[in-house]
């Protein structure tokens, strides 16, 4: 059979231009997406008269056949059909016969493809929030399960203030959280069809777009029938908000990568979840939060690859739109790969509460409080810093830490000392001293853990 678009042409395509020019290789991923939006459109079209009701019978048939051909992979699709689009009409009019060339009117490629994109990520949103939800979960089950452990807090990768490890998990699921929110408010966005828009400027026929967004379940049409075919911004929040989420999960596993080595050793990651070397007998690698976090890149690309497409785009479609897909695909599928692993991977992660409470012990990062201390005697805040910086440039010099120092010697720095001091500088008594909303005190962190989880059952 030759072109759909074949009549204006008085020569075959050059084969490298089709090759070229043709997406088949990666949006036969719409193929689903496509055939629901064919399936609403040619309901709409018997609905308003434009289609007879027999022929429309006759199309929807068509349609499903096609549809369960493709799933069974029954289907060859061909770079010479260009794209799914155009693949699905030529099976389509395999199917029914020359009825099936009644599926096209009053509608152009450029609305039908923006409506199998809205259509697709809509799918996939849901999807990626519900693979977030159960991270988030495997983060609050490992926090309820570590509530007595204690692990240096860090700035600048110094150790800073004692904090509750599930303080730390918590902060995770915070973000996560805003990763949600963001791809829900994106959903807004997503949830509009632009079919009804034609090729720009709308058509002819009168058709009913608000019956088709209904049958789609889409919230709302596209205003504008230019911008309807135009707009991609909804593919850039997207890929905007995917990005956050591999930021995210990139720090996670530069945390991972961290605690796993020998050096900090406050975590074990699972064997399922590790890699070995061919040459070094005793490695366990931490690769898939390596790969994580190298994948992250990839994921920044497809956004800037995006607006960089779009940037200076004249209105309304273009060729160059065209690459809106691969990069899009890719994203999700990142996405989705790294977010079914880290799910589990967190949940089988052993703890190392020991080596934690070791390290704690082994540091002056209770430095704070003994200024803190100072302060509630009356002593100006800057003094008592003055005071403890000193302190611990004696413990330094001296090989100790502030618990290992007598009261005589506490005194020699300031006479407001007393032995109350060593029940101050206790881990414990530090980490909970932090008692303020969002702060790492056992009770502030519990009832963190309560919200977060009651939002995940609301959703
Ligand atoms: N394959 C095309 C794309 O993905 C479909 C739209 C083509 N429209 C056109 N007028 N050539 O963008």
């Amino acid at each position: 059979m030759s072109k759909l678009w074949g009549g204006r042409f008085t020569k075959q395509t050059n084969h490298l231009v089709e090759e070229y020019t043709a997406s088949i290789h990666f949006d036969k991923a719409l193929a689903e997406e496509d055939i629901q939006g064919s399936l609403a459109h040619v309901t709409m079209l018997g609905k308003c008269g434009i289609v007879p009701a027999e022929d429309v019978e006759t199309i929807k048939a068509g349609l499903n056949k096609v549809l369960s051909k493709i799933q069974a992979g029954e289907v060859q699709f061909s770079v010479s059909d260009e794209d799914i689009h155009m693949n699905i009409e030529k099976h389509l009019i395999e199917e029914v016969g020359a009825v099936g060339g009644k599926l096209h009117t009053g509608r152009s490629r450029n609305d039908q493809v923006a409506t199998d994109m809205h259509l697709y990520l809509r799918k996939r949103v849901v999807e990626l929030i519900g693979l977030l939800h159960a991270l988030q979960e495997s983060l609050i089950t490992q926090a309820k399960s570590n509530m007595d452990t204690i692990v240096p807090g860090y700035t600048h990768l110094q150790r800073a203030q004692p904090i509750l490890f599930p303080h730390h998990l918590m902060a995770y699921v915070s973000m996560f959280e805003r990763d949600i929110d963001r791809l829900k408010d994106s959903y807004k966005r997503i949830n509009v069809l632009p079919l009804g828009a034609g090729a720009l400027a709308g058509t002819t026929f009168p058709i009913d777009r608000h019956f088709v967004a209904e049958q789609l379940g889409f919230d709302a049409v596209y205003e504008n029938s230019l911008d309807a075919v135009s707009d991609r911004d909804f593919i850039v929040e997207f890929l905007s908000g995917a990005s956050l989420i591999m930021t995210h999960l990139s720090r996670l596993s530069e945390e991972l990568v961290l605690w796993s080595s020998t050096e900090f050793n406050f975590v074990e990651l699972d064997d399922a979840f590790c890699t070995g070397s061919s040459i070094m007998p005793q490695k366990k690698n931490p690769d898939v939060a390596e790969l994580v976090r190298g994948k992250t890149g990839r994921v920044y690309g497809n956004l800037i690859g995006l607006l960089t497409v779009l940037k200076s785009l004249p209105l309304a479609y273009n060729k160059d739109m065209q690459e809106d897909k691969e990069g899009m695909f890719d994203t999700v599928a990142t996405l989705e790969g790294a977010l079914q692993l880290f799910a589990p991977m967190i949940a089988t992660m052993k703890v190392n509460t020991g080596r934690m409470r070791e390290a704690v012990n082994k540091d002056f990062s209770n430095a704070t409080d003994i200024a803190d201390f100072l302060v509630g005697k009356g002593l100006p805040f800057r003094q008592a810093h003055e005071v403890i910086g000193k302190t611990v440039l004696y413990c330094i010099q001296e090989g100790k830490y502030l618990l290992d120092l007598t009261l005589d010697e506490f005194q020699n720095f300031s006479p407001l000392f007393d032995d109350t001091i060593y029940q101050v500088l206790q881990p414990e008594t530090v980490v909970n001293a932090r008692n303020v909303y969002g702060g790492t005190a056992t009770v502030q962190v519990e009832q963190a853990i309560e919200r977060a989880g009651g939002k995940l059952q609301h959703t």
